[in-house]
């Protein structure tokens, strides 16, 4: 597998391999770390510092603190790093100094966050997601219907998980139809490390001339979704959006939608075939899904390498002081499995009480996109496994290639069959 710039992360591979047999549990060494306590600090491969935190209530201590910035890209000048590890990014982003986008709100801090924030939430509305929950229901058996067309055996992966959230974030955005192939073609190759840097550099400009074009199609003839949505409501907005505004805002959508959402889709299709017994209580009783889903979001927590801050000042947590500048990694599968919030937090339990967990984040930055990915999983899963009963794996567990090198965790593609 050729390396891919994406895939190349300073953490060390002990943070983030699975052990043999286990691909659901946090590595065997984020394990230790929680054991030693919830504040501890690593020395990354690029011999920066990284302080991780493995606790759940200290966890939500550091997401709600926004003396914790996420202005992770621009602060990289602040941490006297080598041009190469500026390179690589202090906390592994592979960006240079200085290259966030005008409107990439997720690397933001208030206010300039809060003004973004409040254009998009306003677009978010109870109308446009009850739509796209009718669309994300004709997409899903639209994909699994062309696999049983197609025969008895796909991979979940290419044929299911990726097409889906992103054919949905092309409703979001109001991507046309006759584009849509050339738009998800592109978001693919930048996701997947099979590709040569070049190819996804490549596919990563041509997304960027796709969505200048798309913004500046909605400024001619705007329609219902919600780059027109927030072209109109601009008008209100201070100081109105600008091209540039609206290109970073749509790649961030597509950023933080369309590879969190497919590898969750993929993942719990996976772990769900792992767990036989939980499959069964789900079939048994389908109005489990809604807990299914925030439990999967529990168990899998796919965020592995993230959320990541940079302390603004010395800030204590848990009695451990973590100095200016310091970069800071909320270990999300710690922090979801913390034993003094869960009982037996190791079990995937579908029929487990609901209680808040830190997939999809916490604080002022908290998934923006979270009720429709819990609509796309909800969906996504329940129809998956009532259209195919006899889904299965078409290869041994132990031979699905995890993607323990990615940002986000999951599966590089799930060879299914059925009967
Ligand atoms: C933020 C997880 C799906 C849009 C976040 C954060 C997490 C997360 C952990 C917080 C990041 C931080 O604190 O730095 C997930 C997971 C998903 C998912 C696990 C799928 C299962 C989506 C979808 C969309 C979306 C479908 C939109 C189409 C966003 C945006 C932010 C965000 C825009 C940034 C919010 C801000 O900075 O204010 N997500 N997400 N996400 N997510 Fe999601």
């Amino acid at each position: 597998r050729p390396a891919s710039i994406i895939g190349q992360r300073p953490f060390p591979p002990e943070q983030v391999e699975r052990r043999p047999g286990c691909p659901f549990d946090p590595p065997a060494a984020r394990e230790r770390l929680r054991e030693d306590g919830p504040v501890s600090k690593i020395r990354l491969r690029n011999g920066a510092d990284l302080w991780v935190i493995s606790g759940y209530d200290e966890a939500r201590a550091v997401l709600s603190d926004v003396r914790f910035s996420s202005d992770v890209i621009r602060r990289t000048s602040s941490f006297n790093l080598t041009p190469e590890q500026v390179a690589e990014g202090p906390s592994g982003c592979p960006v240079q100094e200085g290259e966030r986008g005008d409107g990439m709100f997720i690397f933001m801090d208030p206010p300039e966050h809060t003004r973004l924030r409040r254009l998009l939430i306003s677009q978010f509305t109870v109308r446009r997601m009850k739509a796209l929950e009718t669309r994300v229901q004709e997409i899903a058996v639209e994909l699994i219907e062309a696999m049983r067309a197609a025969g008895t055996r796909a991979d979940l992966v290419a044929d299911f998980a990726l097409p889906l959230p992103s054919l949905v974030i092309c409703e979001l955005l109001g991507v046309a139809y006759g584009d849509r192939a050339e738009f998800q073609e592109r978001s693919a190759i930048t996701l997947n490390t099979g590709n040569t840097a070049e190819e996804q550099a490549r596919a990563g400009a041509g997304l960027l001339e796709f969505m200048r074009t798309l913004v500046a199609a909605k400024r001619e003839n705007p329609g219902d979704d919600l780059l027109s949505g927030l072209i109109r409501g601009d008008l209100a907005a201070d100081p109105p959006l600008s091209d540039a505004e609206l290109v970073d805002i749509g790649l961030t959508l597509l950023g933080a939608g369309h590879e969190t959402t497919a590898n969750m889709l993929a993942l719990s299709t996976f772990a769900l075939l792992e767990h036989p017994d939980q499959l069964a209580a789900l079939r048994a009783d389908p109005a489990l899904i809604d807990n299914a889903v925030e439990e999967l979001m529990r168990y899998l927590s796919i965020v592995h390498t993230g959320p990541r801050r940079i302390a603004t000042e010395d800030l204590t947590v848990a009695g451990v002081t973590i100095p200016a500048g310091a970069t800071v990694l909320v270990s999300v599968p710690t922090a979801n499995r913390d034993a003094a919030r869960w009982s037996a937090p190791e079990r995937l339990d579908l029929t487990r009480p609901r209680s808040p967990h830190l997939g999809f984040g916490h604080g002022v930055h908290q998934c923006l996109g979270q009720q429709l990915a819990r609509v796309e999983l909800r969906i996504g899963l329940a129809e998956l496994f009532t259209r195919l009963p006899s889904l299965r794996l078409a290869v041994p567990a132990t031979e699905i290639p995890l993607r323990t090198d990615m940002v986000i965790f999951g599966v590089h593609s799930l060879p299914v069959v059925w009967d």
